[in-house]
């Protein structure tokens, strides 16, 4: 592990959004700043600054964090994620933006940016997650407007749409016993 004198600057390079970029910090900047102020990726949102919201929730090397817990030099040549790249480069929404977008999955959008990166995360190691998980997955998230349904119908959406499912089916992870099986999942989530 390297030492670094206090106050010293020191420059970090990293893959942000499958771009080499480079800025100065010191040993105390937290990842979370580095990106909104050094980097401009300000997209990112800073919310509690505690790691219990999620607003700032990054993915470093393909992993969702907090980039409020992570300081700028623990990334040094490492891949960044943020919302800005959530859609590759193109010129349109991607598949879970425009699921958001559909659902009215937000409001204010303070907590968005957070969200949709655990999600993207989530939804690559867990394709078909049932509302449950999603919503335990969610938990990690707070916000203050939506009331999370919409937010869970859309993250449903999406897993079914990448499977090849009509909207609206039952994932394949729900289990009878569980809150809401073997119901559509719009009515589902209306009675949550
Ligand atoms: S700002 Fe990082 S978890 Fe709230
Ligand atoms: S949409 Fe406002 S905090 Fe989530």
């Amino acid at each position: 592990m390297k030492n670094y004198r206090k106050g010293q600057p020191i420059r970090i390079a990293l893959t942000l959004n499958g771009q080499q970029r480079s800025g100065v910090c010191e040993s105390r900047t937290l990842l979370s700043d580095f990106l909104r102020h050094d980097l401009g990726a300000t997209g990112t949102h800073v919310g509690c600054e505690h790691g219990v919201c999620g607003a700032c929730t990054v993915r470093i090397d393909g992993v969702a964090q907090r980039a409020c817990m992570t300081l700028a030099v623990q990334v040094e040549d490492r891949r960044i994620d943020t919302v800005e790249g959530l859609n590759r480069g193109q010129d349109r929404l991607s598949d879970l933006q425009e699921a958001f977008r559909r659902n009215h999955a937000l409001q204010c959008g303070f907590c968005t940016a957070g969200i949709l990166m655990s999600c993207a995360d989530y939804l690559e190691r867990k394709p078909d997650p049932s509302e449950l998980e999603v919503r335990e997955m969610l938990s990690g998230h707070l916000c203050r407007c939506t009331g999370y349904t919409n937010i869970v119908m859309a993250v449903l959406e999406t897993a079914a749409a990448r499977n090849g499912r009509p909207v609206g089916a039952t994932p394949a992870a729900d289990k009878p016993g569980q809150a809401g099986v073997g119901m559509p999942e719009q009515a589902k989530l209306v009675n949550a």
